[in-house]
């Protein structure tokens, strides 16, 4: 789904905090605007494009095993979303079967480097992280189940939501307790956005100068209209194109991007 992934500031941020949380087995929160880039984030930290596939295929072994079985030892990690309406027992058992099976997978990758002893059940302890994405579908029973087995198993945890979830965790005592980091998925910093308008600027065939003054004040369009927010930076460039064409335009202006800009509905 991304090959495009671009290794953002934001990206090493939420890397190191879900490394702080995987060492210190506790649990943590991430939120941020819609669009900014969590969910993105944590699939790609847990390798999650190319593990979810296999793992949901876990079809006959072949040629292709040894490097899934690597990257699951590599990145432990379970990412998993919960359904609009889940209920908390079938979220417990997903859960279970995807650490499982990870879990049997990076087991595999360890017999390969040490094949001498059989050690029985280590698949089950192999993962050490569970990210849980749009944790504001989890209810009040499903987010107890959660902490019950965080404290059974010390399971690290991430939950992702929208700005306001930590606050809304503050009504679960229990669980709040035990959070030891909140992290704030922020926005593309300026620089940042220049990188990415780069990269559209290139895919739409042009050059993209900053010391230019018309592409200056393209760029503050854009900053003004996208706030730095990835999705909607995906969504306005299809439109910008669509704009040059329509009025055979060869330069992206800052009225180009207006007009690109008022054709998307954008939620403010
Ligand atoms: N690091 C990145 N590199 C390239 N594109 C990205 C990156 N992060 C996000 N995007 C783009 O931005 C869009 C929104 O990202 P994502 O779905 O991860 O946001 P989100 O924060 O999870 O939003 P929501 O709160 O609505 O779930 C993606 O579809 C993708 O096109
Ligand atoms: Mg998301």
């Amino acid at each position: 789904m991304n090959q495009d992934f671009i290794v953002t500031k934001e990206h090493r941020r939420f890397t190191e905090f879900a490394n702080a949380v995987r060492k210190e087995k506790t649990i943590g929160i991430c939120h941020g605007d819609a669009g900014v880039g969590k969910t993105n984030s944590a699939r790609r930290y847990a390798n999650w494009d190319t593990l979810e596939p296999y793992i949901n295929e876990w079809g006959p072994r072949g040629d292709h095993d040894a490097k899934h079985y690597a990257l699951a030892n590599r990145s432990r990690t379970v990412f998993y979303t919960p359904e609009v309406l889940c209920r908390p027992k079938t979220l417990m058992d997903e859960v279970d079967h995807w650490q499982a099976r990870v879990g049997i997978c990076a087991d595999e990758h360890l017999r390969t480097l040490d094949p001498e002893p059989l050690k029985p059940g280590r698949a089950a302890h192999l993962v050490e992280l569970l990210i849980i994405d749009e944790a504001e579908r989890l209810t009040p029973v499903a987010l107890e189940l959660l902490r019950d087995r965080h404290d059974r198993t010390h399971l690290a945890m991430i939950l992702i939501g929208m700005p306001g979830i930590d606050q809304r965790f503050r009504h679960y005592p229990q669980l709040y307790s035990r959070l030891g980091f909140s992290h704030h998925y922020r926005a593309l910093g300026r620089d940042e956005l220049l990188f990415v308008l780069d990269r559209h600027w290139k895919r739409l065939g042009r050059t993209l100068d900053p010391d230019d003054f018309t592409d200056a004040q393209a760029i503050a369009a854009i900053e003004r209209i996208t706030r730095g927010n990835f999705r909607l930076l995906e969504r306005l460039f299809p439109q910008v194109n669509r704009v040059l064409k329509i009025n055979q335009l060869e330069i992206i202006t800052d009225d180009v991007i207006e007009a690109a800009a008022s054709i998307l509905v954008i939620g403010n």
